[in-house]
Formats: C-alpha cells, sequence, structure tokens
C-alpha cells in the first residue's frame, strides 16, 4: 500500500513491492535492451512482450494510487524519481539545467566512456560554453542545416546503391545510414572508413555496463586521434570542417563533443528504419511524401519530417530522459532534496491515450498544424534549454533518406508485417525484425 506523508515533507516513496515492479517491468526492460546500444536479441525479446505496454501500465497505476506528482523509488543510497505526470516531465525539462541538470549521475557513469567532455554530461561551468557551440556547429536554429545540399547528394548516391538489394534489412539499412553518416560528418572520403564508427561501437558497448567496466583509456585516446585527424583533413563539405571552422573558447573541447553526435545518429538510423515501416502501411502518407517538393516548402520535406518524428514518438529513442536536481526543489508542498534523480520515461507519456486521441495512431499530422508540440511531454528530442542541438540535422538526413528511397522504390515490407494499414501502431516495435522488399521504379 502506498504511504501517505503530510504536506511539507519529501516525495511520496513506493513500497518495496511497486518499486520492484517498476525495477522488473519499466527499468529492467529498458536496461536489458541496452540504454547506450541496442542489443538486437533482447529488443526482440522487448518486443514479443510488449515490454512500453506493460511499463505504461504500471507508472499509469501508480499515478492512481500514489497521485500525480513524482515518487521515489524504494532503492538504497539513491534518491530516484519517476515522474508520472505530462506538466512535472515539462517542468524538469524547462527547468534544465538548473535546478535539473542534465549531467545526471546515472548518465554521467555510462557517457564518460566514450564522451567525458560532452556537453550532456558537463558541469554548470563547462555546459555555458560547450552548449553554444554545439547549437552553432549543428545549426540548432534553423530549419535546415548549411551541409543541406551536401546532404541531399549523399543519401541520393547511398540510396540509388541499394537497387539489387534482395531485401532492405535492419544490417543493410545500418549499413547504408552509416555511410551516409560517415560522408556527411567526416567527408566523402571517409565513407568507407569503419575504423571510427566501430571504434565508438566498442566504446558504447563498454558504456552499456556503465559501473560494471573500467575506462579503457587506451581505445578513448585512439578515438581522440581519429576526431583529430579527421577535422585537421576534413573536405570543406563535412560537418568536421565546420567544426574546424568554429573556434571555441577555452574549455569548450570542441572534438570531445562529437563522439556524442557519432552515438546519436545511431538513433537517426532507428528512426528511420521504423519511420519506413509506417510508410510501408499507410500508402496515401506514402504517396503524399513522393509528391511533395521541397522547393515549394524552403527546401523542407514535411511529410517526410512529420513521419520521422511520429516514428520518434510512437517510438522514443532515448526510452529514458535523467535529469538531477542541484538544488531541492518544491512539488505542490513536497520537496525533493538537491542530489534527487528524475526519470521520465518519453513512451508513458508519448501514448498516454487518457490524454491524446491520437496515442495508438500514426499521426503525421499533429507535426504539421502543431498539435504535438502543444501536448506536454512529446518530447522525443528531449525540450527545453538542453534540448536536443542535432535535432534540425537529424530531420534533414533523415527525411531526405526517407523521401529518396520511397522516391526511388516501390516499399513492401517484408514477413512477418509488423505495422499494420488501420488499427494500432504496436507499443513495442523491434526496428532489427523489419524486413523491406525494394521494387525499382517507383
Ligand atoms: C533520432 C536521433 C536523435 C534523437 C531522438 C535525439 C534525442 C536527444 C535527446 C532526447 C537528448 C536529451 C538527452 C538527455 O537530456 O539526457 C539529446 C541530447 C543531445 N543530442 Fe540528440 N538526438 C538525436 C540525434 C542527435 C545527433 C545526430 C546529434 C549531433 C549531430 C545530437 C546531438 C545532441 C547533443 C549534443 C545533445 C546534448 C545536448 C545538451 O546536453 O545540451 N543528437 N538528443
Amino acid at each position: 500500500m502506498p504511504r501517505s506523508s503530510p504536506a511539507g515533507s519529501t516525495l511520496p516513496r513506493l513500497s518495496f513491492a511497486d518499486t520492484a515492479r517498476v525495477a522488473a517491468g519499466v527499468f529492467g526492460p529498458i536496461l536489458a535492451q541496452g540504454v547506450i546500444v541496442r542489443r538486437p536479441a533482447v529488443v526482440g525479446l522487448a518486443e514479443r512482450l510488449d515490454t512500453h505496454r506493460q511499463a505504461a501500465r504500471i507508472l499509469g497505476d501508480l499515478r492512481e494510487r500514489y497521485g500525480r506528482g513524482p515518487v521515489l523509488l524504494a532503492i538504497p543510497g539513491r534518491d530516484l524519481a519517476v515522474v508520472l505526470d505530462p506538466d512535472d516531465a515539462a517542468r524538469v525539462l524547462e527547468e534544465s539545467p538548473h535546478p535539473f541538470t542534465p549531467a545526471n549521475r546515472e548518465k554521467v557513469t555510462a557517457l564518460r566512456h566514450f564522451e567525458p567532455h560532452g556537453v550532456l554530461i558537463s558541469d554548470a561551468e563547462h555546459r555555458m560554453i560547450r552548449r553554444p557551440w554545439n547549437e552553432e556547429v549543428l545549426d540548432h536554429r534553423e530549419e535546415l542545416h548549411r551541409l543541406h545540399q551536401h546532404v541531399v547528394r549523399v543519401v541520393r548516391e547511398e540510396v540509388a546503391g541499394l537497387e539489387g538489394l534482395p531485401v532492405l534489412d535492419w544490417d543493410a539499412q545500418a549499413a547504408a545510414f552509416w555511410r551516409v553518416v560517415r560522408r556527411v560528418v567526416l567527408g566523402d572520403a571517409a565513407r568507407d572508413d569503419h575504423e571510427l564508427t566501430d571504434l565508438m561501437v566498442d566504446l558504447r558497448a563498454q558504456a552499456n555496463w556503465a559501473f560494471l567496466r573500467p575506462r579503457s583509456t587506451r581505445r578513448l585516446r585512439r578515438l581522440g586521434e581519429l576526431l583529430r585527424r579527421h577535422v585537421a583533413e576534413a573536405p570543406p563539405e563535412s560537418l568536421a570542417a565546420v567544426v574546424a571552422r568554429t573556434p571555441g573558447l577555452p574549455g569548450t573541447a570542441p572534438l570531445g563533443q562529437m563522439p556524442q553526435w557519432l552515438f546519436a545518429f545511431d538513433a537517426a538510423g532507428i528512426a528511420t528504419h521504423r519511420a519506413l515501416a509506417l510508410l510501408a502501411a499507410h500508402p496515401q502518407v506514402l504517396a503524399q511524401v513522393r509528391a511533395e517538393d521541397p522547393s515549394a516548402h524552403r527546401g523542407l520535406r514535411p511529410t517526410a519530417r512529420a513521419t520521422v518524428l511520429e516514428s520518434l514518438r510512437l517510438w522514443p529513442t532515448t526510452l529514458t530522459i535523467l535529469r538531477d536536481g542541484v538544488a531541492e526543489t518544491d512539488w505542490s508542498g513536497r520537496t525533493a532534496p538537491a542530489g534527487t534523480g528524475f526519470a521520465i520515461v518519453s513512451s508513458y507519456f508519448h501514448r498516454d491515450a487518457g490524454r491524446l486521441a491520437w496515442a495508438d495512431a500514426f499521426a503525421p499530422e499533429i507535426w504539421q498544424d502543431d498539435r504535438a508540440q502543444t501536448s506536454r511531454a512529446i518530447v522525443p528530442f528531449s525540450a527545453g534549454p538542453a534540448r536536443c542541438p542535432g535535432r534540425t540535422l537529424v530531420l534533414d538526413v533523415t527525411s531526405e533518406l526517407l523521401a529518396a528511397t520511397v522516391g526511388r522504390f516501390d516499399v513492401t515490407a517484408v514477413p512477418p508485417v509488423r505495422v499494420r494499414t488501420g488499427g494500432p501502431v504496436p507499443r513495442t516495435l523491434a526496428h532489427t525484425g523489419l524486413r523491406f522488399r525494394l521494387t525499382p521504379g517507383a
């Protein structure tokens, strides 16, 4: 039974039984799938068990029994609160980095394996320098990234290279996607240079075991050397050249920001593969993507972008957004002491059927008429001052990729078809199990 606490006390703490349910049914599956790099076998199992539906049920039940405010897990040595209300989730993100720092304890422990100087895990002083630099290089405030023309060319060439492929499965999609990423980030010559991206995978695999593994200083040093070389030799049309041309202040650590970008592009590949499944099951939207003329939309591809955003709403790739309170915070009369961690389980809010008429539907229109933006806690790229500064570039690359693929090929999902026309969209979807037949001549 929930314990009741008088006003003025700390946040309610879950019973041990409820903590065990949250651990097993909410965070267990998230950790098991791999927070930093996904484990394909577990991702498939999560789909079969429909773990996101189970997690949403548990969180909804806690909200009914403990009330809307955040609730603390009963774990020794750590005050970790689960956010249950969309307004609270929005507040935590809006009030970042103070009093809610993105450099949360668990995140720092994991990410320091490959990006010890990344803005996401930086202290307040370094964040003030690193955040604006990231925003500038990534053209965060623009609709399209300055490398847009290069992105369009690279994507077209790589999509043309898919011709003759018997089936576009996850491995083929990821291989093509990383060729695009390497050409955009490092330049055309790095198209097949796997050393850097393979090293990132190794370091991220270590980060999955955050607390249990020591940092590999040898690999980290090698990562630094490779990044330094790529930036020094960057061809003008590459993100590395933008890095070289954008001086930072002392403490920026420009090269130290790049591992987060390479890590995060993985999510963009996953989102694109799932977006393709949405289009394959919704021929009318697919036809719209095909027919859309970017020159009529300031170079943008509105329907393709909305499809990618829907893919990320329906199946967020950042499964939990974490913050730590750096000061005591007030929650309608209850307090959370400084040092309390806050966990926002995005899929719970993105699929809140009690609040969102389109919770379990494929609804790209919500990104075009601002319904997504005005609904609280629809946060695939987070929100507030620490919102993903890579959003512009991500949507640029992924919408071009999606449009180029359906523009060149007829796309048919290969059985077992996981996303069907009409009806609800599955809560948990293993990107690793999606396969498509691409027939030239669309
Ligand atoms: C589909 C792809 C992506 C998604 C869904 C995504 C989502 C997010 C989210 C949710 C956060 C906040 C994380 C947190 O607060 O713990 C974040 C942070 C960040 N992302 Fe992305 N991201 C993506 C790709 C990228 C790419 C490709 C880049 C760079 C090229 C990038 C750069 C960053 C940076 C630098 C931060 C840290 C921001 C800060 O701490 O102020 N992201 N991203």
